[in-house]
């Protein structure tokens, strides 16, 4: 295949493309490598993919709506530099991938013009860039504030935001998204569904963590924390001999 007839179809399929990265997307990745939503919320379980989906999606746009700036935010920079290095772990794998001008490990500049960066979660970090796409990583961790200093930097350019996390709590702007936000596209993957991830692991997390906290990393529930804290409060309790016994009714 040419490089331009290459180059045309992996602009035209993001699925194409991922494979040429190395990763033969499921067919939940390949719904959201296809979509064109301007608004994204991915519920999903721990390790279904959502960082290495949302890198492939980073790269495509970089590469095929240049020049892209693309911002990768979560609640910290040391996770937004993951985010980032699998970014650039694509771009290296692609053959025939623009050249980068500017290289560190938390950005890089192509000589397409494209950026693709790596911010803190902090809310003054986010001001003042011009965005094409947004990735939210760990979404349900990053503070409100961030998300209202980030959203701005698209509206100009009728860029996209992706954010994706498992559940955290029952508040906080990811939940309140995922339940009541208009106009969101929602994508939600629990651990039973992912192909990547054994039956007997699952059993076995499942004995060890409990089900509340469970249904949280695994099956994309939103639990309330004040009641999964007195939950395992009295799980505890249940578990030591250090409380009194109940008192017969003296009548
Ligand atoms: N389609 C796929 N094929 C092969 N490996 C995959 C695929 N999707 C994800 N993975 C692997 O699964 C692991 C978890 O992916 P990651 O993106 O970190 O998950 P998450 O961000 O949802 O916790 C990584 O090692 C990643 O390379
Ligand atoms: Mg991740």
């Amino acid at each position: 295949m040419s490089s331009l007839v290459r180059r045309l179809t992996h602009a035209l399929d993001p699925v194409l493309f991922a494979r040429a990265c190395g990763i033969d997307p499921d067919a939940m990745q390949q719904r959201l490598l296809s979509s064109t939503s301007r608004k994204v919320l991915l519920n999903c379980c721990r390790q279904w993919g959502k960082s290495t989906t949302a890198a492939l999606l980073s790269l495509h746009e970089a590469l095929h709506n240049a020049p892209a700036t693309i911002i990768l935010i979560s609640p910290s920079q040391p996770q937004s530099t993951e985010l980032f290095r699998k970014v650039h772990g694509f771009w290296q794998q692609l053959d025939g991938a623009p050249r980068a001008e500017q290289e560190s490990l938390t950005r890089m500049s192509l000589d397409n013009g494209s950026r693709i960066i790596s911010l803190p979660g902090s809310e003054k970090s986010a001001r003042g860039y011009t965005a094409h796409l947004i990735v939210v990583d760990e979404a349900a961790r990053v503070p409100d504030e961030l998300m209202v200093a980030i959203r701005p930097t698209l509206a100009t350019t009728g860029g996209r935001i992706i954010a994706m996390s498992t559940p955290k709590g029952r508040r906080g702007w990811f939940f309140e998204n995922w339940n009541t936000g208009e106009d969101w596209e929602r994508i939600s993957v629990k651990a039973a569904e992912c192909p990547r991830i054994a039956p007997e692991y699952l059993a076995d997390e499942l004995r060890d963590l409990g089900p509340l906290r469970f249904s949280e990393e695994f099956e994309c529930q939103f639990i309330d924390s004040d009641t999964s804290a007195f939950m395992s409060s009295l799980i505890q309790q249940a578990l030591t001999d250090e409380f009194e016994p109940f008192l017969h009714d003296r009548r």
